[in-house]
Parts: structure tokens; C-alpha cells; sequence
């Protein structure tokens, strides 16, 4: 008898690609949901992947999404709410919703994604909604397993190729004095931590707070992007009520380049709790930025 799927939610997403793609290559069954579900550039013949169009706003598409399966994960993301979607859509009653329907069609095993720093108390709607989120996930379904990762990075991420970005200017505006503390972690890192939790053998615990190897302050991470990308620029404290009133402005552009949740949340250290689980549980030894920087960002594909 086949292999019963592994439903990934989010599957054709930044964090859900690597995970389906963490799975096909140990050999496991996966069912990409998203509401434009697609084969990934990188499947072959033969690889053992299902696509199943799914909203998590709609319950018929998530129950459909979930038939059969064995796990899932949800990988779904809204970093910036429009008319049509909201933070209280997706990561509340979204999620709660796959894990009531997860739970109810006897799936053993939901990874919900979530991000270190959550809390019902931010002043970030954002970050309100994730906590939110959780506490839904875990009333529905008590088992089931949250992980927190920290800013993740990777070939063709939005993280490096945004600092990137900002390296092309004459002088480098800092969050405040840039000393936010970031955790950066690499997406297959986590990636092959959330499929080894969907397998037979996942670990006892139950919240996953999963930061690279390296705690980084913002300015360290800039220090270090523009000594591989051999330039100099000037880096300047920039403080945070001016950034408030630059993300209030730019929210209203295309695309809201900057949101008053980033902003919020680069005023907090995004470090992992060493009192929850971690990579150890796992026995996976994370890579670190600096190690993967030529990697996930090569000078050569880079335009001076
Ligand atoms: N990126 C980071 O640095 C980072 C750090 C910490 C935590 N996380 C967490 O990791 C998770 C994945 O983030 P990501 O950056 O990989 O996201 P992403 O690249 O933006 O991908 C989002 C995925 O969600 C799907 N999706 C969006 N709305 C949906 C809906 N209503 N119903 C079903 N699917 C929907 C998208 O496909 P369709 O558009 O086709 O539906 C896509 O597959 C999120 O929980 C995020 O908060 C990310």
C-alpha cells in the first residue's frame, strides 16, 4: 500500500518548499496544499508529491487538503494584512481550523509554524495574532507541536537578498543602534528539524524555539554581509520613532516594504529559549550565516 501524505500547508511558501522537499528526499509521501499549489522547480519524475488546492479560510478545502494524510504541518504565512486577508483570518482561526479538522480526521501529528517572540501582549497586531494562533492550535488539538523559528535564511530568501538590497545605498540606516540580537537560521536547517517531527521517531517535547548557531546583533549581521560582498558603507543609527513614522508611510505603498510590525519586531531580541526544545533534541547541528553566505548569496550572481 502507498505511503499516506504528509499535507504541508504553505508547501509552495519560502519555509514550506524546503520542508516538502526535506520529505521527498527521506523518501516520504507529500501533499503541497496552498491555494495555488505547484509542483516545485526542483521535483523529478517519481517523487512522491500530491497537490491539493486548499484556503485555510475555507473548511471544505482544508478537510479535502487533510484526506487520508498522516501529518501535517502548517507553513501558511500573512506578514501584511489586506482588505481580503487578516492576521485573525489566517494564523487564528485559519490555524485553529486545521488543527480542529486535523484532530477530527485522526491525524496524530500537526506541526504548527509559529515565530520566536510571540505574545498576547505585543504591541505588534502581528505578533498578538501568532500567540493567538497557538493557544487555538493547542485547544484543538492538545498534541500538537509548535516550533518557533528565528529570522530564517536561505538561497533566494527575502532576508540576505533585502539586507543585499540595502547595501547598494551610500550608508546603511540602522534599527536604533543595530543591536537588536537575531538568531539566523537556515530554512533546510529547520526544514529537516520540522520533518524529523512528523516522523515516527519526533521528539517528546512539544515547543520547538530553533535559532542558528550564531546570535547575531543587526549591525554584526550587516558587518559581515558587506565583508563577503567586499563593500564599505557607513553605518548609521537611525531611531526607532523615525522608522515608526517611515513604516506608517510606507504601509500604503505596493507591496508595504515596511510594516509597523517589522519595525516592532526588530525593537526585541529574536533569540531561541534554551529551556524549550531546540536543534540538540534533534541532533541536528545547525549551519551558521557566515559559513552559508557564499552559498545562499555568491558574489558572482551578484550585480556590483
Ligand atoms: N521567513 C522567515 O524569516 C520566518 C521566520 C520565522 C517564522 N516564519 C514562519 O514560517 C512560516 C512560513 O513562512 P514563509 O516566509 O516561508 O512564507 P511564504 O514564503 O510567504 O509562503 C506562504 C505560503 O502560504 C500559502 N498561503 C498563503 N495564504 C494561504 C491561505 N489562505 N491558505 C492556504 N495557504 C496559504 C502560500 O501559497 P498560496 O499563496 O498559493 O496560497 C505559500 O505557500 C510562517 O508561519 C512564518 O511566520 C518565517
Amino acid at each position: 500500500m502507498p505511503d499516506k501524505p504528509i499535507a504541508v500547508f504553505g508547501g509552495t511558501g519560502f519555509l514550506g518548499d524546503a520542508i516538502v522537499r526535506e520529505l521527498v528526499e527521506t523518501g516520504r509521501a507529500v501533499r503541497i496544499a496552498a491555494r495555488h499549489p505547484a509542483l516545485p522547480a526542483w521535483a523529478e519524475e517519481g517523487d512522491l508529491i500530491e497537490l491539493a488546492t486548499a484556503d485555510l479560510r475555507d473548511e471544505a478545502s482544508v478537510n479535502a487538503a487533510l484526506a487520508g494524510a498522516s501529518a501535517a504541518i502548517n507553513a501558511v504565512s500573512l506578514y501584511v494584512e489586506t482588505r481580503e486577508l487578516s492576521f485573525e483570518a489566517i494564523h487564528v482561526a485559519g490555524a485553529g481550523r486545521l488543527a480542529r479538522l486535523a484532530r477530527a480526521a485522526d491525524i496524530a501529528r500537526l506541526v504548527q509554524v509559529s515565530g520566536i517572540g510571540v505574545s498576547p501582549d505585543s504591541p505588534s497586531a502581528y505578533v498578538r495574532a501568532r500567540a493567538r494562533g497557538e493557544t487555538a492550535v493547542l485547544d484543538a488539538m492538545p498534541k500538537a507541536i509548535i516550533v518557533r523559528p528565528s529570522v530564517l535564511f536561505g538561497p533566494h530568501d527575502a532576508f540576505l537578498s533585502g539586507l543585499e538590497g540595502l547595501t547598494r545605498l551610500p550608508v546603511i540606516p540602522l534599527f536604533g543602534r543595530g543591536m537588536t540580537r537575531l538568531q539566523p537560521v537556515h530554512v533546510h536547517d529547520v526544514a529537516r528539524a520540522i520533518a524529523q517531527l512528523t516522523g515516527r521517531h519526533a521528539s517528546p517535547r512539544c515547543l520547538f524555539e530553533l535559532g542558528g548557531p550564531e546570535v547575531m546583533s543587526y549591525r554584526e549581521i550587516l558587518e559581515t554581509l558587506l565583508a563577503h560582498l567586499e563593500r564599505s558603507r557607513p553605518l548609521v543609527p537611525l531611531p526607532f520613532l523615525a522608522w515608526r513614522l517611515i513604516a506608517a508611510l510606507a504601509h500604503r505603498l505596493p507591496g508595504a516594504p515596511l510594516t509597523l510590525d517589522q519595525v516592532i519586531l526588530m525593537q526585541a531580541d529574536n533569540v531561541a529559549d534554551e529551556d524549550v526544545g531546540g536543534f540538540r533534541d534533534l541532533k541536528i547541528l545547525p549551519h551558521s550565516l557566515r559559513e552559508s553566505l557564499p552559498n545562499c548569496l555568491p558574489r558572482a550572481s551578484i550585480r556590483d
